[in-house]
């Protein structure tokens, strides 16, 4: 059985009244060990990031400031839709899982993966993303 994408949800610490802290402890929340952090912002409406996946790398995304819908395939032809809107929620990407990003204006995207940025490691056609779909 293949990894598959599911909402975390961060703890929330703190009130209206003061704001809030959300933590990630890694080993405590996160299916992998973090090897990089990364974060996206200024991405205009009409765009759609993402299109690839990767052969290896897990990440879990969280929108600390405004919206971010996020479509996921997985290698099996699952496909799961999410409007992130918390940054107390993140969503688990697991590997072989094909995915689309699309932000509101405000929209702050943090990224935590299992590996360092390798380009060997993205499949960015979806058709060969459809040749390995159908081998498995
Ligand atoms: P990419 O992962 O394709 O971004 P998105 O999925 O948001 O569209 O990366 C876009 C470009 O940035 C690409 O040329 C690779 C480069 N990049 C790095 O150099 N290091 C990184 O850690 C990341 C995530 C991207």
């Amino acid at each position: 059985m293949k990894k598959k994408p599911y909402l975390i949800e961060f703890p929330k610490i703190g009130d209206s009244s003061i704001g809030f802290i959300s933590v990630v402890e890694f080993e405590k929340l996160l299916p992998f060990r973090p090897e990089r952090v990364y974060w996206t912002y200024y991405t205009p409406e009409s765009i759609v990031r993402g299109r690839h996946a990767h052969h290896n790398t897990e990440q879990v995304l969280i929108a600390v400031s405004g919206t971010i819908l996020v479509h996921i395939e997985t290698i099996e032809g699952e496909l799961y839709s999410y409007k992130l809107e918390k940054p107390s929620q993140g969503i688990y990407i697991p590997p072989m899982a094909w995915h689309t990003m699309q932000y509101s204006h405000t929209a702050v995207q943090l990224i935590i993966a299992s590996s360092k940025y390798d380009e060997a490691d993205y499949i960015r056609s979806y058709d060969a993303f459809c040749s390995l779909k159908n081998n498995i």
